[in-house]
């Protein structure tokens, strides 16, 4: 889980490296480092701490090269060191490599390098790739203009594992080569320079036009030509794909964080989601899905399949497929999933939720999925993500880029467009008889979220009050304990305080022996068939002392909690879009009084491309 930029063009490599990873920051932030190409060779910088202390590294700013790739870390091979920084070196310092991945059989390739008189100076997995690339390179003996990207080929084909590499050498001042397999890798182009990032966001500022690559595919990049190659090194043709992301959209525009910007961003999130596919009175349109009834009355079951905060937005989906389509969906956690030999067959639809579309255990299900005879479906914030080249069918959340590592407006925007899916869903299969007021529904949550948003005008006043504790509980039933999880899952990221969440109902069953003076426990009623046993579950929390916060749009005795807030009256089969905000916020301002970084929580990364 690590982050890679690299540049070649005219202009000096060294400021728009560290621009890059600047941003990509958050999918590691342990260590950094660049190596460009200098006039007397290839110069190499990098040091354990966050992105900023590279600028500090004396004789920094005298690196004149205009070529260079860069790379920040997230350790899982070797503690942060300098040594186990990238870029990475071969012993004879002609290569440096960044990678972001995990290679699996490093023990073995180090085993043998080592038998070949290679030494080895970090504890990585990383350090076998340019010393092989090395050991293919002196093996070559035809010394044509190829000869790099054979020994980089064949460096590759003897990896096992996941990565996204750039190659720079001494031997050729004016090219870079990368390749990728299951890591993400975008190369950037404008008319003479090239910008390689692990995604988008990152050098959307610098170029809107995007080579995406498959895995194996080669690239030679200089100045102002790409050529691609396949695995064999056949030569291929790509062409570039505008993105129409607006470079502002990766930008704080005066927000004082990414998290709190992008929170403020689901009103637009949610209407570019909906888009034009639904509409009052007309049939919703997927022009990705060709479903028919057919296939859909055939189906016996559908898995969600996801990790984290995504997961969580499969919960509300089952809830509303279920609801109105009848089929029978069950949510799994990837990691989990894989492993536990699910039944799948091609009577089962496997959807697949990551709002990065490069998480390693989502694809890694579909692929179980795919391989056993399902369709696989992903939906997905990111445009030729690695999931959209392997799934049957891709949709989309039109969230813009999510910078913070704790999910926000992907998640609304994952659970609205689940919703879409339902009632399209159910069209097709005409199970339900009220497809109109759910699309209402839909269509006014925009404006109800921007309501919400103004109803949690106060909410910072209630984190100061709670700050400092140790451990709160979320509590919900139904569609409001799939947001009780959320809520949960939002404040263990970014303020480190244990939580966790239950159904209402489950409380007297164990967790009613942590409740104890003092302890914050916070509700979620959204749905009036169930308000009045969640009441009845928050007065037993309150008999023995705890202090409660409810988020809530039922007519409900708002004097006996310590606070409430009220959300806009929504049909339950929505309610998460609008009942999250308060917990996204809450989670927010309670980690900012704790004086933490929220965009970019310790430990934590916000694309996850290991297992
Ligand atoms: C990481 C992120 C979470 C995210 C999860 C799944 O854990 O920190 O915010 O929900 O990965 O990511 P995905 O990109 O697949 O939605």
């Amino acid at each position: 889980m690590c982050g890679i930029v690299g540049y070649i063009g005219n202009k000096k490599a060294t400021p728009i490296l560290i621009n890059g990873l600047l941003r990509l920051e958050y999918r590691g932030y342990d260590s950094a480092g660049i190596s460009t190409i200098e006039n007397d060779g290839l110069s190499i910088m990098k040091d354990k701490g966050r992105v900023k202390n590279l600028n500090e590294i004396p004789g920094i700013d005298d690196l004149e090269g205009t070529i260079g790739i860069a790379h920040t870390r997230w350790a899982t091979h070797g503690k942060p060191s300098k040594e186990n920084s990238h870029p990475h070196q071969d012993n004879s310092k002609s290569f440096s490599v960044v990678h972001n991945g995990i290679i699996e059989n490093y023990n073995e390739l180090r085993k043998f390098l080592t038998d070949n008189d290679y030494t080895f100076y970090s504890q990585t997995d990383t350090e076998v790739i340019p010393n092989l690339i090395h050991y293919y390179y002196s093996k070559d003996n035809n010394d044509d203009d190829k000869r790099i990207l054979r020994a980089v080929k064949c460096a590759v084909n003897d990896l096992k594992g996941s990565f996204a590499i750039e190659v720079i050498s001494k031997y050729d001042k004016d090219h870079m080569i990368v390749v990728r397999k299951d890591s993400p890798l975008v190369i950037g182009a404008n008319e003479d320079e090239h910008y390689i990032s692990s995604d988008i966001p990152a050098i959307l500022s610098f170029t809107r036009d995007f080579y995406l690559l498959n895995d194996y595919e080669f690239v030679v990049l200089s100045r102002d030509s790409a050529e691609f190659y396949d695995k064999e090194l056949n030569k291929i043709n790509k062409d570039k794909k505008t993105i129409e992301w607006n470079a502002s959209a990766a930008e704080k525009d005066g927000y004082e964080d990414y998290m709190l910007k992008e929170i403020h961003e689901q009103p637009t999130a949610i209407r570019e989601t909906i888009g034009s596919r639904l509409s009052e009175n007309t049939k919703i349109e997927f022009d990705e899905l060709n479903f028919t009834k057919e296939y859909l009355s055939s189906l016996n079951k559908i898995f969600i399949v996801a990790c984290g905060t995504a997961m969580h937005a499969g919960l509300a989906g089952k809830n509303a497929i279920e609801k109105i389509c009848k089929i029978p969906t069950e949510v799994d956690i990837a990691s989990e999933f894989r492993y536990r030999d699910p039944i799948i067959d091609n009577k089962t639809l496997c959807i697949f939720i990551s709002q990065s579309g490069e998480t390693a255990d989502t694809i890694a299900a579909l692929k179980l999925c795919k391989a056993n005879g399902a369709k696989t479906l992903a939906v997905t914030n990111v445009i030729g993500s690695s999931i959209t080249r392997e799934a049957d069918y891709s949709i989309y959340t039109h969230a813009g880029p999510e910078i913070a590592v704790a999910s926000t407006k992907a998640y609304t925007s994952q659970v609205v467009l689940l919703n879409i899916l339902a009632l399209y869903f159910a069209e097709i299969l005409g199970t339900c008889d009220k497809v109109n007021d759910y699309k209402k529904d839909i269509l006014e949550l925009p404006k109800k979220i921007e309501e919400t948003l103004d109803s949690c005008k106060n909410i910072n006043a209630f984190a100061k009050e709670i700050y400092q504790e140790h451990d709160i509980f979320y509590l919900g039933r139904g569609i409001d304990e799939t947001v009780a999880k959320e809520g949960s899952l939002k404040l263990k990221e970014i303020s480190y305080i244990h939580s966790e969440s239950y159904a209402a109902g489950e409380l007297k069953h164990g967790p009613i022996a942590l409740i104890e003076n003092g302890i914050t426990v916070i509700s979620i009623m959204t749905d009036s068939k169930l308000v009045e046993k969640t009441v009845s579950n928050i007065q037993e929390v309150i008999t023995r002392g705890a202090k409660t916060l409810v988020v809530t749009n039922q007519n409900v005795d708002q004097k006996m909690f310590d606070k409430t807030i009220v959300i806009p009256e929504t049909n339950p089969f929505v309610s998460p879009i609008l009942s999250v905000i308060p917990l996204q916020l809450l989670s927010y301002y309670i980690a900012k009084e704790k004086g933490l970084d929220v965009d970019k929580p310790r430990n934590l990364a916000k694309s996850v491309t290991v297992e």
